[in-house]
């Protein structure tokens, strides 16, 4: 509950430095941690068409329900990415070669990308980890990511051995053949932008536009599609193998990662580290952070989702639903028991909730439907979740479990 309150004031401070101790208090008060308060809810069915019909083959999935549902999180939650005035060019470059990273075991690349149209001209920055004695293309996590290229998190940890700053394990990735791959989010898009003006939503803009759509991307958006253009230059380079992708990401990140799972198929494998609202979490639960918290950040998601502010029940969509979009492909959900806030009872039911999917295109959901007991992962489907005990981080579990699953699935 502490953690809760801090993060939650820390957040609501990005979004409004002014509030009063008393006005955050009464929002705390706001928030339902109590299970039996959860209002009835009908989750939509992935399987039943617009036009009511049911789904019942995997073509039927592909071809009519799949676009289906990936238009709805398009347009009413995340915004649609809109086609741009003009192509934009997409340069790469690589800025610094390190050969000899980690005693040698490991060559880190920092990689510059950069987006050019007659609107103008942005970049960012990359930073790639490859394993060195691998004998084909390693497949490798791509950790959507806080941490900025040119701060210190992505250099080695003097005290705990093989680990990044930022506490990725770096040693065990490179042990078990993994490249990692860190895309920074603030260099297309600010952490709570609200003015569009300098970042990659420019170069989209029509002429007289300077602010998106109601149904366009906003700051969750443009997150995903920095993956996907980190992907686009993983697939320039052969030491990496960029059809043996994991993307990942913590939190905020997490969201950002389902959605970008879910829009681009050539992301083999999705993590989601307790994503919670807007993430893997089912927003009728209302449990924790809700619809009209999360938009308190006014474009993490589309102008549009503030219309399902307290409307939960009126989405066409829920969250169980983005996670099947990542079927056939291998999801894992990870919570904490701690993580009130992001709802890990909620995070749980979202990737119960894919199984009929994964099951039609003939994939193995969770073997179970009740939240399972902390610090038991179930890893031996397509779909694949944990709780651990503890609060709102990724820690040494989480990433072994990580580590597991994807040998599960992007191993030769
Ligand atoms: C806030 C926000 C969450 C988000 C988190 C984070 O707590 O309300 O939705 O996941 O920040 O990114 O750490």
């Amino acid at each position: 509950m502490l953690r809760n309150c801090l993060v939650f004031i820390a957040a609501l401070g990005l979004a409004c430095s002014c509030a009063s101790a008393r006005e955050l208090k009464e929002f705390d008060n706001d928030v339902n941690y109590d299970e039996s308060r959860i209002p009835h809810y009908d989750l939509p069915d992935p399987l039943i068409t617009a036009e009511g019909k049911p789904v019942t083959t995997a073509e039927q999935w592909r071809n009519v329900r799949r676009p289906q549902i990936l238009s709805l999180f398009a347009n009413f939650i995340y915004g649609a990415v809109p086609v741009p005035p003009e192509p934009i060019e997409q340069t790469y470059k690589v800025i610094k070669e390190d050969k000899a990273f980690m005693d040698g075991k490991a060559t880190k690349l920092d990689v510059s990308i950069r987006f050019k149209n007659r609107k103008g001209a942005v970049q960012t920055h990359v930073v790639v980890f490859i394993p060195n004695d691998a004998k084909e293309p390693a497949p490798a996590f791509m950790m959507l990511s806080f941490d900025s290229p040119r701060g210190t998190s992505l250099q080695l940890s003097s005290s705990r051995k093989g680990r990044l700053r930022n506490g990725v394990p770096l040693a065990d990735l490179i042990a078990n053949g993994y490249g990692y791959v860190s895309v920074y989010h603030g260099d297309l898009i600010g952490h709570n932008e609200v003015s569009f003006g300098r970042g990659i939503h420019k170069l989209f803009f029509r002429d007289g536009q300077s602010f998106p759509k109601a149904h366009e991307w906003g700051v969750l958006g443009a997150n995903a599609w920095t993956g996907m253009r980190a992907l686009d230059y993983l697939e320039t380079n052969d030491r990496i193998d960029a059809s043996r992708m994991a993307v990942m990401g913590h939190s905020k990140m997490g969201k950002a990662t389902l959605w970008a799972a879910a829009q681009d198929e050539r992301f083999a494998l999705a993590i989601s580290a307790q994503s919670g609202c807007g993430g893997a979490a089912l927003w009728r639960r209302k449990y924790g952070e809700t619809m009209a918290k999360l938009n308190r950040f006014p474009h993490w998601l589309s102008i549009n989702a503030r219309k399902f502010n307290d409307r939960e029940d009126d989405l066409p969509v829920d969250q169980h639903m983005l996670l099947s979009l990542i079927a056939p492909r291998p999801v894992y959900v990870a919570s904490a028991t701690a993580d009130t806030w992001a709802d890990p009872h909620g995070e749980f039911q979202s990737a119960n909730h894919a199984a009929p999917v994964y099951r039609l295109l003939g994939k193995k959901p969770l073997s179970v439907t009740k939240l399972p007991t902390a610090n038991k992962p179930l890893l031996d489907g397509d779909i694949g979740y944990h709780i651990r005990t503890g609060g709102h981080s990724v820690d040494p579990y989480d990433w072994d479990q990580f580590i597991q699953f994807a040998n599960r699935h992007l191993k030769r």
